[in-house]
């Protein structure tokens, strides 16, 4: 089995109303107009597509981050995107997806729903959400986004957490586990640590409760735009893997971050985990994670 999970997308809208920056998005439609729109190619969201369905994946994730401030526009921008991809990717056991913090930037927008309103049909309305992958592969997104004034931080509270642990003893032995969740579980030892405000508040009571299971769990992740593969010391049972962000550029990456893809052997053993990424010249490469 093949999965695809893709990070965060941040498709942008520049022109707003005024009446639309009334909010933290004034906040961030500056910091799009400044600085993040010189990195964030959304023209090479084609070929990121058309390399998902190259790669004729059985299922296709996103962990979160789809919009920029969370506007109607962007929402829907980003729906029409991920419709066209599911469409001709056609994956055999469907789509999955999670929000990002910035997909419930505003108050408003998660007031309204809108991130259920685009993406409902790929998503849950109760967390921890529970999706079965062919027939021994569970799949448990969270949810510990919420809009916040100031910061980009996230919470999955007692009790998301409480049910996660049910969850995980409920799953059979010899089962796989796969969580997908926006928000990081800390950073490897090479990079910095996560700035204060900007991660999950309860990282240590999610990290205890991955470890209290035992059991060995992949965990899928964006949110810092970076991608990696990981184990926390505090829990070695998790491999963590950041997904990236597949439009944003830079020197390491100047046609975008790529995506990360999970093979999952049909008859047990390790979960091989590795990514496509765009060299200088536009053409696909595999890479470790
Ligand atoms: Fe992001
Ligand atoms: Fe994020």
């Amino acid at each position: 089995m093949r999965i695809v999970v893709l990070g965060d997308l941040h498709f942008y809208q520049l022109a707003v109303w005024p009446w639309q920056l009334c909010s933290k998005r004034l906040l961030g439609q500056t910091n799009l107009w400044l600085n993040r729109r010189r990195h964030f190619k959304p023209a090479l969201w084609p070929a990121v597509r058309d390399q998902v369905i190259a790669r004729a994946p059985d299922a296709v994730l996103c962990s979160g981050d789809f919009t920029t401030t969370a506007l109607p526009g962007e929402f829907r921008t980003a729906r029409a995107a991920w419709a066209d991809l599911v469409e001709k990717a056609k994956p055999s056991l469907g789509s999955f997806v999670v929000p990002g913090n910035h997909d419930r930037y505003t108050y408003t927008s998660a007031r309204k729903h809108l991130f259920e309103g685009a993406f409902g049909q790929w998503t849950s309305q109760e967390w921890p959400a529970q999706w079965i992958l062919g027939s021994q592969t569970h799949l448990i997104g969270l949810d510990p986004t919420r809009p916040n004034r100031f910061n980009a931080s996230g919470k999955l509270g007692t009790p998301q957490l409480s049910k996660l642990r049910a969850c995980l003893n409920e799953i059979p032995a010899g089962h796989r586990i796969l969580i997908l969740c926006h928000y990081p579980i800390g950073t490897p030892e090479e990079l910095p640590d996560e700035a204060p405000g900007h991660g999950l508040q309860d990282t240590n009571a999610l990290i205890d409760t991955l470890a209290e299971s035992e059991r060995p769990i992949t965990y899928i992740h964006g949110h810092i735009h970076w991608p990696w593969k990981w184990t926390p010391p505090r829990a070695p049972n998790v491999i963590a893997v950041n997904a990236g962000a597949p439009m944003l550029t830079g020197s390491r990456y100047p046609q975008g971050q790529g995506f990360l893809e999970l093979e999952i052997p049909e008859t047990g053993g390790e979960i091989g985990t590795s990514r496509q990424e765009p060299n200088d010249k536009g053409s696909w490469q595999a890479a470790s994670p």
